[in-house]
């Protein structure tokens, strides 16, 4: 099976994409991070890129007049780079329909929560104000129903009573590497499909 390639997206720290990148660098990464776009001309996350030897984009949504508009020219620079994946490690833009079904089943994303609870964003603030148990993050396939697509993988933690809102996030943030790291492995393995809306696994 050849080498599946891997456009990540990102708009900020790019601690995810980093953690992608340390895993293709240290050869547990069953694909290849071939091209990183940022909708942020400023994300920290695209020097990890380039000092990793990776290529980058920006492609700017405050460039252009309509959502249409940025979506058309970020498909474009997308396949472009002719990706068997695509990672969205922290891209903070909603995508609409027509991008979403583009790149239906071969979209996925990075969510700090146990979906479907806390969708959208501020997700350990509102975990903390619930007084939530227990907290985690998400690894979904991206439909046109924001944070709603088909589940690949959840890492938990639990909350505990001295846990404030960086605290949280920090411990959550060290799940998401290990189970995005893991959930790209299996797609890249070929041990994932989607039927009636959910996805199975291939041992
Ligand atoms: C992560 O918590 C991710 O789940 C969310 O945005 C944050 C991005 O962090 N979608 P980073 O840019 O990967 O460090």
């Amino acid at each position: 099976m050849a080498i599946e390639r891997i456009t990540v997206l990102i708009s900020g720290r790019g601690s995810n994409l980093g953690a992608l990148l340390a895993a293709q660098a240290g050869g547990t990464l069953a694909g290849a991070i071939t091209h990183v776009i940022s909708n942020r001309p400023a994300a920290p996350g695209l020097a990890l890129a380039r000092d990793a030897g990776v290529a980058t984009s920006v492609v700017d949504h405050t460039a252009f007049a309509s959502r249409e508009a940025f979506e058309r020219a970020l498909a474009m620079e997308i396949d472009r780079s002719e990706p068997g994946l695509i990672v969205l490690a922290g891209f903070m833009r909603v995508l609409g329909a027509p991008f979403v079904s583009r790149y239906s089943g071969r979209m996925i994303n990075i969510h700090p929560s146990l979906l479907p609870a806390y969708a959208g964003l501020h997700t350990h603030r509102r975990v903390l104000a619930d007084g939530a148990r227990e907290h985690g993050c998400t690894v979904h396939f991206v439909t046109a129903d924001v944070d709603g697509g088909p589940i690949i993988l959840q890492g938990r933690v639990d909350v505990g009573a001295g846990d404030d809102e960086a605290g949280l996030a920090a411990r959550v943030l060290a799940v998401e590497h290990r189970v995005l790291a893991e959930a790209v492995n299996l797609f890249c393995e070929g041990r994932l499909s989607i039927a009636g809306g959910r996805v199975e696994r291939a041992p």
